[in-house]
């Protein structure tokens, strides 16, 4: 037993109770139905959609509606939405209730140029007025809670992530979840948890209500351990971390109880790649699941005694049937 068991605990969020603190990041790519199924499985408290175009919801867009399903285990589901401007949102608002997210999310930390051209994602931490008036429009015509996923800032010389959060609290948001990085640092160096610190200082004095998320450089049950014990946030999310290694989760919370944790075997892989497959061939078909499980084997695999060559041979598997045999070379 250990006497940090305190720093897992529920949250409430707006009207609704989340029964932990460690979540799935979004991952653009990666947090399908079936790979959050798995992280649930494995411990996940919360799981978030990737980020889905408001536009697209607006437009009906069939993909973007793809992205918004909910998998059966998804008792608590976040659908997270990048928009750079209001109209958007209101004009797919009845769409996105309609799949009856838990929380909704708004994504004010996405770099990619596609994104921010269209003054969403990061460029909204140039234009707080606009994610504020975001905020106002979902929490005045709906009670399911949102919240936002923000950075530090744009660059260091303007870091504005306290400014930014109190412009959304002020809107009626629910919880925040910072990645504490600015947007021209991408996703390197080390992440500034001394922000997430002086962010939860600040928002836990003035507001007593709102939960503080962090997220940035959690590889490990022990990165996710030392976040929550060091700088005070609510909860974590983990995001690069759970990629090729879903049960991250339950390794932090077996880490806070016993001070220590299990990694994740060979074949505990094999047994999660192999399930990976099964749960995305019945929602996406087998040819397009073995395509998109091969960014995921690659993580699950990296660092094994033969992992290049079965690499080879994951890239390669046409069918279920070749990528097994191809996992049974890895023992
Ligand atoms: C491939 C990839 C895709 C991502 N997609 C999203 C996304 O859709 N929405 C979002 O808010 N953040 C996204 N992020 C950011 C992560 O959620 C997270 O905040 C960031 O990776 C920092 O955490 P880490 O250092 O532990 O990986 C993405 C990151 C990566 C690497």
């Amino acid at each position: 037993m250990s006497n940090k068991e305190y720093l897992l605990h529920p949250l409430i969020v707006g009207n609704i109770e989340i029964k932990g603190n460690l979540f799935l990041a979004p991952l653009a790519g990666y947090t399908d139905k079936s790979f959050r199924t798995l992280c649930i499985e494995n411990g996940a408290d919360l799981t978030i959609s990737e980020m889905v175009s408001s536009e697209g919801i607006a437009r009906g867009n069939q993909k973007t509606v793809k992205l918004m399903e909910r998998a059966d285990i998804e008792k608590n589901f976040s659908i997270q939405i990048f928009s750079g401007n209001l109209d958007s949102v209101q004009r797919g608002f009845d769409a996105l209730l309609a799949f009856n997210p838990t929380i909704i999310d708004i994504n004010c930390g996405c770099p990619v140029p596609k994104v921010t051209k269209t003054g969403a994602g990061s460029a909204l931490m140039k234009d707080p007025k606009t994610m504020g008036s975001i905020v106002n429009f979902l929490t005045t015509h709906t009670d399911i809670p949102v919240s936002i996923k923000f950075r530090t800032g744009w660059d260091l010389e303007n870091e504005n992530y306290i400014d930014f959060a109190k412009t959304a609290i002020d809107n009626g948001v629910n919880l925040i979840a910072m990645h504490a990085r600015t947007k021209t640092q991408g996703y390197a160096p080390t992440a500034h948890w001394d922000r997430l610190e002086n962010l939860v200082n600040i928002i836990h004095r003035e507001y007593k209500d709102i939960p503080v998320i962090g997220s940035g450089d959690i590889f490990s049950a022990l990165d996710a351990f030392n976040m929550l014990n060091t700088t005070g946030v609510d909860g974590i999310m983990a995001a690069r971390g759970a990629i090729g290694n879903p049960c991250i989760f339950n390794q932090v919370k077996q880490y806070v109880k016993t001070g220590s944790y299990n990694e994740i075997s060979i074949e505990d892989r094999i047994t999660l790649m192999k399930h990976q497959l099964e749960l995305m061939s019945a929602d996406i078909g087998e040819d397009i699941a073995l395509r998109e499980m091969r960014k995921h084997c690659c993580a699950y695999i990296k660092g094994f005694p033969g992992s290049s060559k079965v690499k080879m041979e994951l890239m390669g598997a046409t069918t279920k049937e070749d990528y097994n045999l191809a996992l049974s070379h890895l023992i």
